[in-house]
């Protein structure tokens, strides 16, 4: 029988061998981890449970809260406040930063996430997810503020996601490639299932919502008709395209077998520069994809090397197979110098 390997003893030979990860970093891996452990119970439970269906409140964003958005954030903050190994937490479903109470030690960590990814999947028995991203606190005195997750996504430590679909795979990267695992429900425990993931640098598949297609901007446009035309085009074969809307989901799929997903900027709200959050959906999303010798940006920039501005900051997005991610990002550089 081949060994199993657990998280925990992925994250301590990780240390061992290569000193990423520190104790107090390995608990707040295992602390998500047994979180999103439980948002998967939820998740699994569906109508029996109570979970489906809409909270009747508004996110920060504007956006009405399912009821899972604020469980999957409730189970996520409840895990993580009294381990001692975060300082804050922000989250899409917080207006502003969760500073650990100081009726529990505060660590050097700071950690955000998208608890419940894909909201408009729930109901539907779709595939959905938790994403998150680890930074470290700016030494920079004691208190902790907002400004203090400003940081530039190439400055995260760890980040990953879980996807609640046929099975619950949690993947993860602490710099050193990309390794995923899956949940044994039985002994509950997470095994390592695959190791350095690889995206291939082509593709024929594309991700993105076509129904925003008449407002584009010319270089998606473009990008898009060349896939479309085929193997008849100038791109002289035939591409195929899914779109799950869990971005969870989606970026799964391209870690698993490539393909470029793309959330552009389009004319619907043209002062946002795109619909996905930079912070807990883009960051921690490039930082895998990167990992797993993929590429992502916003059409201009590598997503990692953004300064942002705000907590809840909005981007364009596209990543995945890194030669399609050059292409359309040769696209929006063509189109800026005109
Ligand atoms: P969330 O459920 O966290 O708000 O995120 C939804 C996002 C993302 O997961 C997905 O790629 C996209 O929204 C789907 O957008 P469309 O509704 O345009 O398909
Ligand atoms: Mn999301
Ligand atoms: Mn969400």
């Amino acid at each position: 029988m081949s060994q199993r390997v657990s998280l925990t003893q992925y994250l301590v030979e990780q240390q061992r061998e290569h000193g990423l990860i520190p104790a107090q970093l390995r608990l707040l891996i295992e602390v998500v981890a047994r979180a999103c452990k439980r948002i998967s119970i939820s998740v699994n439970k569906g109508a029996l449970g109570g979970v489906l269906g809409s909270a009747d409140t508004e996110n920060v964003q504007g956006e009405v809260q399912k009821k899972l958005d604020v469980i999957a954030n409730e189970v996520l903050i409840e895990a993580n406040e009294w381990g001692g190994h975060l300082a804050a937490m922000a989250s899409e479903e917080m207006d502003t930063i969760y500073v650990v109470p100081n009726r529990f030690p505060q660590g050097e960590y700071l950690l955000m996430f998208d608890p419940l990814d894909g909201s408009s999947n729930i109901d539907v028995n779709v595939s959905i997810g938790t994403i998150f991203s680890v930074m470290k606190k700016p030494e920079n005195g004691c208190g902790v503020e907002e400004q203090d997750f400003l940081q530039p996504g190439s400055q995260q430590v760890a980040a990953g996601y879980c996807v609640y679909g046929p099975q619950t795979t949690l993947v993860l990267t602490v710099g050193n490639g990309v390794a995923m695992f899956t949940l044994d429900r039985e002994q509950g425990s997470w095994v390592l299932t695959q190791e350095n993931v690889q995206i291939p640098a082509d593709t024929k598949e594309f991700a993105i919502n076509m129904s925003n297609m008449r407002h584009w901007a010319p270089p998606v446009k473009r990008y898009i008709d060349e896939c479309l035309a085929g193997k008849e085009g100038a791109r002289g074969k035939d591409f195929n395209m899914r779109w799950i809307a869990s971005m969870v989901a989606d970026v799964h799929r391209i870690l698993t077998r490539g393909g470029v997903f793309m959330y552009p900027w389009d004319k619907r709200e043209p002062n946002k520069p795109g619909k996905l959050r930079l912070m807990y959906e883009a960051n921690p999303m490039a930082f895998l994809v990167e990992q797993a010798g993929g590429a992502a940006t916003n059409g201009l920039q590598r997503i990692l090397d953004i300064q942002p501005g705000q907590l809840h900051e909005r981007v364009a997005v596209v990543l995945g197979s890194k030669n399609e991610v050059e292409r359309v990002t040769a696209y929006h550089r063509e189109d800026a110098a005109l």
